[in-house]
C-alpha cells in the first residue's frame, strides 16, 4: 500500500505503522519516539511524542483524521497522507508533550550519567521551550536500591514501560514493574528485590532518560570524554557484539551497539556488560561513529582536527564599554516576564 509522508511517497506492507514507514523514508520526517522501541514487542503508545497529522485517511475514505495520531500505533492505509515535520499542529503537539514530560523531570543534566545520550535532552532541544510555566514542586521519591548493577533515579522516569518489556521479554522472571497508577505510578521492585537476572542490563540501554543507569560506570566520566569502540567476544549467552566506552586503555562501560534511533542492534548479556572490563577480554574492531550532531563527537578522534589559530586584538578581549555594562547587569533590571 502507498502512503505519503510530508509529500514523500513510499510503498509499504500492510500492518506497517506510520512511524515505521517514516523511518523507511528517513530524514526530518521521522517523528521522535520516547517509548516505542522496534525490538520490544508491544512497545509504544505511552508518551505521545510521535504525534502526526493525518490529512487524508485513505483512498477509500479520504476524510482527514480530526485528532493528532500517535504514529507508532497507527497503521498506514492505502492512499493515506501524513504530515509530520510539515504540520504546524503536529509540531505544536510535540512541544506540548515535551513540556508535559518535563513537568516532573528534574533538570539535573549536569550531574546525570545519561547526559549526552538522553532522548529527552534531544527532544527538548528540538521541541522544548526556553522556560517552564510550572511553579509547582516536582515529584520526589525515596531512593530505592534495585541491586548492584542498575541505579534507579525514579524522579527522572517518564514511564515509557520499555524496561518492563525488557524484563518481560528478555529476562528470566520479572521482579520489577510500574506500581501504583496516575500521579503515584512509579518503577519499583516488588518488594525490595534486587534486579540481577541475566539480560536485565538491557534496561539501561533502552531507558530513554537517566532513570536507569549503569552502577559500574556511575560518575566515572561524561560520555563525550570516552572513546566508543566497536568490539566483540565469543560469548555463549549473547552475540557478544558491543560498544566499549574507553578512557585511555580503561574500559569504563560496555553497552549494546545503538543505531541512529538509539535502539540497540542486539541485546547483550550481563556478563558482557558488567564483568568483562579488561581490554584482553575483547577483540576491538575500531571506533564507533555517531550521528553528526551528537555531543559524543565532541571528542572526535576519527578525523584529523585542523589546527585553529585564533588571532585577537587586545581591544576585542577587553570588549566594548556598553557590552561590559550589559554583562555586569548592574544597570539592566532582570527581565522575568517570560517566567511569569
Ligand atoms: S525507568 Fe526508564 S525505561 Fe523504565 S519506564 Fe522509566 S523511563 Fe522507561
Ligand atoms: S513513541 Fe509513539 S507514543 Fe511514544
Amino acid at each position: 500500500m502507498k502512503v505519503t509522508i510530508d509529500g514523500q511517497e513510499i510503498d509499504v506492507e500492510p500492518g506497517t505503522t506510520i512511524l515505521q514507514a517514516a523511518r523507511m523514508i528517513g530524514g526530518e520526517s521521522v517523528p521522535p519516539a520516547m517509548c516505542y522501541y522496534s525490538k520490544l514487542e508491544g512497545s509504544g503508545g505511552k508518551c505521545r511524542a510521535c504525534l502526526v497529522e493525518v490529512s487524508k485517511g485513505s483512498e477509500a475514505d479520504p476524510r482527514p483524521m480530526p485528532k493528532m495520531m500517535p504514529s507508532c500505533k497507527t497503521n498506514v492505509m492505502d492512499g493515506m497522507e501524513v504530515k509530520s515535520i510539515t504540520s504546524e499542529r503536529a509540531l505544536d503537539a510535540r512541544k506540548a508533550v515535551t513540556e508535559f514530560l518535563l513537568i516532573n523531570h528534574p533538570l539535573d543534566c549536569p550531574v546525570c550519567d545519561q547526559a549526552g545520550e538522553c532522548d529527552l535532552q534531544n527532544l527538548s532541544f528540538e521541541h522544548g521551550k526556553g522556560a517552564s510555566r510550572y511553579i509547582e514542586p516536582k515529584r520526589t521519591f525515596a531512593p530505592e536500591d534495585i541491586g548492584d548493577n542498575i541505579q534507579l533515579h525514579m524522579n527522572r522516569c517518564i514511564l515509557c514501560y520499555r524496561c518492563v518489556m525488557v524484563a518481560d521479554q528478555l529476562t528470566d522472571g520479572r521482579c520489577h514493574g510500574v506500581i501504583n497508577r496516575g500521579e503515584h505510578a512509579q518503577i519499583s521492585t516488588y518488594i525490595k528485590k534486587a534486579i540481577t537476572n541475566d539480560f536485565s542490563g538491557n534496561m539501561i540501554d533502552v531507558c530513554p532518560v537517566g532513570a536507569l543507569t549503569d552502577k559500574t560506570f556511575r560518575f566515572k566520566s561524561r560520555v563525550w570524554f570516552n572513546k566508543p569502540m566497536n568490539a566483540y567476544r565469543d560469548c555463549d549467552k549473547c552475540a557478544g557484539k558491543v560498544t566499549l566506552w574507553m578512557f585511555g586503555n580503561e574500559i569504563q562501560r560496555v553497552t549494546g551497539r545503538k543505531d541512529e534511533y538509539h535502539e540497540v542492534d542486539e541485546f547483550i548479556c550481563n556478563t558482557c556488560r558488567f564483568d568483562k572490563k579488561e581490554v584482553n577480554d575483547w577483540v576491538i574492531e575500531g571506533p564507533r561513529k555517531f550521528e553528526k550532531d551528537s555531543v559524543i563527537n565532541q571528542n572526535n578522534y576519527t578525523s584529523v582536527m585542523e589546527d585553529v589559530v585564533i588571532k585577537t586584538e587586545k581591544q576585542i578581549l577587553l570588549g566594548r564599554e556598553q557590552d561590559r555594562k550589559k554583562i555586569s547587569m548592574k544597570d539592566i533590571p532582570l527581565d522575568n516576564t517570560e517566567n511569569k
